[in-house]
């Protein structure tokens, strides 16, 4: 398990709202939707994901497996974004390389086709920091392909301040681009 602040914690049991949307840990019934999600071409081209191509056995297996995991260990936050109010499927949000000695972590975030230009990403990366620093994260970090307009505009939005870049990198799916790295520190903003 990860120690936090002081304390010994497994990720994300309680989810996180701002009342218009929710990150909560996902659940079997998010298996079509983000299933769904991650076969959209810019999902595919931008967000890294570990695995190719996701069907929802693969979804479920992950679920039960990796992801499982990195909540109990406190090492890993595969989580979905949701509406706030009807629970719809609208995303995803990652919390990974977790380095509680160090203090950083970093987020990565997709979100469906059908739910994008509702500022949903930059509601789900300032809870996610905001949960973060409470972690005692004090330094999260996002890396965005630098043609990659919309998440620019997002970590923009979620009030990054750009740390290094552009620059040859490699995602978590072992892919290389060309990207910025955006850091912000992980308390709330107001
Ligand atoms: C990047 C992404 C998460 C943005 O999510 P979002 O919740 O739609 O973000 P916002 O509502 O704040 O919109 C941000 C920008 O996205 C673009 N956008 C908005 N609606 C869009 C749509 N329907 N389709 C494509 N892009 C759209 C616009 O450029 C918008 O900026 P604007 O408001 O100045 O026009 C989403 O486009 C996505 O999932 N892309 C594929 C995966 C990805 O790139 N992940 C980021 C890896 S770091």
């Amino acid at each position: 398990m990860a120690e936090g602040v002081g304390v010994t914690v497994a990720l994300l049991e309680q989810s996180l709202t701002d009342g218009v949307i929710r990150v909560r840990r996902l659940e079997p019934r998010d298996a079509a939707a983000f299933v769904d999600g991650t076969a959209d071409a810019q999902v595919r081209q931008f967000a890294h994901l570990p695995g190719d191509e996701y069907t929802e056995q693969i979804f479920l297996e992950r679920l039960r497996g990796v992801i499982a995991d990195g909540l109990r260990d406190g090492n890993l936050a595969v989580l979905a974004v949701c509406d706030a109010t009807t629970d719809e499927f609208l995303g995803s949000i990652t919390l990974f390389d977790v380095d509680y000695t160090r203090g950083r972590a970093e987020t990565g975030f997709w979100v469906t086709s059908a739910s994008r230009g509702r500022s949903a990403a930059v509601r789900a990366v300032q809870l996610v920091a905001w949960w973060a620093a409470r972690l005692g994260i004090v330094k999260l970090i996002a890396r965005a392909d630098a043609t990659n307009r919309p998440s620019c505009v997002v970590l923009e939005r979620a009030e990054s301040t750009l740390a290094e870049g552009p620059a040859e990198q490699t995602a978590p799916s072992g892919r290389t681009f060309t990207g910025l790295t955006d850091s912000r520190p992980s308390g709330p903003t107001q």
